[in-house]
């Protein structure tokens, strides 16, 4: 189920894959995502916010227990991150089916609870800057307003490229209706990180998501001639924004925390002048919320600097998490209980007070956000068994 998948948003010169939210790679991956509904006579409904739900039994009932996961990329990501998490959704619902005696595509009785498979929306954040945009809309975390007047890297809006793609911008915001329906959420993940690897273990389950946000420095400066301009004339943004750098690396090893700067726009960009501005993105996360806050403080002392988003910690429901930890071990020693750095859908959906938890399968290497991302066939497979074990003792 991923192969085909793994041909869309694909760059041929590096592996990795760019898929933008509501680029025609992401719309092709929407397109796939609706075949596979269809193809098992699910019930598809994208929601206000773009987020796609294909669902076995009706939630309107009676709330559902829902798998799932997102199909955007970072740029130049890998195979794994969002889609193995939907891929699996998908084959964990076939093999319930196949327990319950029931042929592919038929429809069937429901199981105790409506099940259902969610694509959510632009996840990464890797064309608007605030991940986890479709979940935050859906909860009320991001006001639509704020949403709508974020820009792309061409200066169009979120609310320009919606209505492009044949959306509604003026429907997108908290959405109770269809909150409503989640009665749990589960999402499976590829690790990003050698937890797993470490444990001897194909499949885990997270503890806490690391509280995280991303901060957009602009340093400013006079663009001027490379060659003419002395030295002590000039105001060079690139010699700031090179120290802070450096001053975020120091600044996170000291206080135990990560610090990354991992977009650059540099303006107007030639190589033979002296830039007129920099900006530069912050991405700071660590396991205490006080360390992150310092670090940030620390850092934009005198500088112009924005929030564009920031997570607070969250901690998955402990009871949940010890149920997952228990059914994914397969009766065995329960599944190991790890905390992660990497943002989620889950943790979105968590503080606004769905019950959730997450699953992660094994990535020998812990390389995530690359093209180097892996996991291999019978991890995946193993995942696919233990989701299908937790559904199926959550629609108990
Ligand atoms: C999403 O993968 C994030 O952690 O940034
Ligand atoms: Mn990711
Ligand atoms: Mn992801």
């Amino acid at each position: 189920m991923l192969e085909p998948l793994t041909q869309i948003g694909r760059d041929a010169a590096t592996g990795g894959y760019v898929r933008d939210a509501w680029s025609p790679a992401d719309m092709e991956l929407r397109e796939w995502f609706a075949g596979e509904a269809a193809r098992r006579g699910l019930d598809l409904r994208e929601d206000r916010n773009g987020n796609l739900w294909a669902w076995w039994g009706d939630p309107s009932r009676r709330p559902g227990v829902v798998t799932g996961s997102h199909l955007d990329s970072v740029r130049q990501g890998g195979a794994y991150d969002g889609p193995l998490g939907v891929v699996s959704a998908f084959a964990a619902l076939d093999l319930l089916r196949e327990r319950a005696g029931l042929r592919p595509g038929e429809r069937g009785g429901v199981p105790g609870r409506p099940l259902g498979v969610v694509c959510f929306t632009d996840e990464e954040g890797a064309r608007f800057g605030v991940p986890c945009m479709g979940s935050r809309l859906l909860t009320g975390a991001i006001r639509p307003e704020r949403a709508l007047a974020l820009t792309d890297d061409d200066g169009d809006t979120l609310a320009d490229v919606l209505a492009r793609a044949g959306r509604r911008p003026e429907s997108i915001g908290r959405d109770d209706e269809t909150l409503a329906g989640v009665g749990a959420f589960v999402e499976l993940h590829v690790e990003q990180g050698r937890g797993l690897a470490d444990h001897g273990r194909p499949v885990g389950v997270a503890a806490a998501i690391w509280p995280h946000g991303r901060w957009r420095f602009d340093f400013r400066g006079r663009a001027d001639h490379a060659g003419t301009t002395r030295l002590a004339d000039r105001d060079d943004p690139m010699l700031p924004f090179a120290r802070m750098v450096l001053a975020a690396r120091a600044a996170a090893e000291r206080r135990g925390v990560v610090a990354t700067v991992g977009k650059v726009r540099v303006s107007p960009g030639n190589a033979n002048a002296v830039p007129g501005h920099v900006a530069a993105w912050l991405d700071a996360r660590g396991a205490a919320e006080d360390d992150v806050r310092a670090l940030v403080a620390e850092l934009a002392e005198g500088h112009e600097v924005s929030e564009e988003s920031w997570t607070p910690v969250v901690g998955f429901d402990p009871a949940l998490r010890d149920r997952l930890a228990r059914v994914a071990g397969g009766g065995g020693t329960p599944a190991p209980v790890l905390p992660t750095g990497a943002g989620h859908d889950a943790g979105i959906l968590a503080a606004a007070g769905v019950p959730a938890g997450m699953l992660f399968v094994r990535n020998p290497t812990g390389v995530s956000h690359s093209p180097e991302e892996h996991a291999e066939q019978a991890d995946c497979e193993a995942g696919v068994v233990a989701l299908a074990d937790v559904l199926e003792d959550l629609c108990r």
